[in-house]
């Protein structure tokens, strides 16, 4: 009998999320492989008194991990189960700043990127030196993320030093980055779902009313044809960071595409919605041949 685990992480409940796991299920059920969900709450890995992992209620031919749970991600591989994605690309793409050190230096267009400091000193206060660099390479208006953010809630645009000494002040124990600004880009992105290194489907989002073009803060997707360069860039993207699956952003600058970060797990149901792509099915089909043949 065939079997297969979607894992999910026990604090995300949105709708989306849980269409994610619901619908792949589906999917894979067509195919005719058994599909258990189940929450990292479980534990299904852990380290024992001697000092090993041990593992439990794991008897499955591969796990589809659509959560972003590093630590149990990291145990797992070291079982023999197939992981999608593994948990290096999982990990990497959690975190921004992880993501464009990885694709630099392999010739993929991103906009230009300063690390924000790691700060392991309590009651520290920003530098203006500090500032001053910052503000010297970007200019303003520029951009501020948290490396683990998602969904655009954790992006914001800095139109001056005021504004940038309290971001950075705010986000001094957060991993973070400064970022230029691609104003061409303002409020438009395309969101690009590629599976086993094939662009699948591209969408266009387009916002009225923020520079951040997600969809959960009112951005408005349309389909969007995938050309040559934009299917080539992807593919270059998914390779280097050696993805199952993934939804890229891409910015459109006026001197061509652009990475803006790489979501390992990215919802298709919006994606779906817009375009009548079945992405899951796709996805479904993908990991059977992998763990199966054919
Ligand atoms: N450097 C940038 N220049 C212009 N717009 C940006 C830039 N970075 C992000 N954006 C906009 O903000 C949105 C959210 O940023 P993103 O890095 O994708 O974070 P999240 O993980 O929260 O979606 C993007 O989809 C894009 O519309
Ligand atoms: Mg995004």
């Amino acid at each position: 009998m065939k079997k297969g685990l979607i894992l999910v992480n026990a604090y995300c409940e949105t709708n989306s999320n849980l269409n994610q796991s619901k619908r792949l299920k589906e999917e894979l059920e067509l195919l005719c492989v058994s599909v258990d969900i189940q929450k990292n709450d479980s534990f299904s890995a852990s380290i024992n008194s001697s000092g090993d992992i041990v593992y439990s209620n794991l008897n499955y031919d591969f796990c589809v991990y659509l959560d972003k749970d590093k630590y149990l991600s990291n145990m797992l591989q070291s079982k023999p189960i197939r992981l999608f994605n593994s948990h290096n690309a999982i990990q990497v793409c959690d975190d921004k700043m992880l993501t464009h050190i990885a694709l630099a230096n392999k010739n993929i267009p991103m906009p230009k990127t300063l690390a924000g400091l790691l700060c392991y000193t309590l009651g520290s206060t920003v530098k203006e030196d500090t500032l001053d660099k910052i503000e010297k390479e970007l200019g303003y208006p520029l951009v501020v993320k948290n490396s683990f953010g998602s969904l655009g809630e954790q992006v914001v645009l800095v139109n001056n030093r005021q504004e940038l000494k309290e971001i950075s002040q705010k986000l001094i124990f957060k991993p973070h980055i400064f970022q230029e600004y691609i104003k061409e880009s303002s409020g438009v992105d395309i969101r690009v779902i590629v599976v086993g290194k094939k662009p699948i489907v591209g969408m266009k989002r387009v916002s009225k009313v923020d520079f951040r073009s997600n969809i959960e803060l009112g951005g408005v997707g349309e389909k969007y044809e995938i050309d040559n360069s934009l299917a080539s860039l992807c593919t270059k993207v998914s390779e280097i960071l050696n993805l199952d699956y993934c939804g890229i952003d891409i910015l459109v600058s006026n001197n061509g595409y652009m990475v803006c970060e790489v979501n390992s797990n990215a919802f298709f149901g919006g994606i779906e919605a817009v375009t009548g792509v079945n992405v899951a099915k796709v996805y479904a089909e993908y990991i059977y041949k992998q763990i199966y043949g054919v």
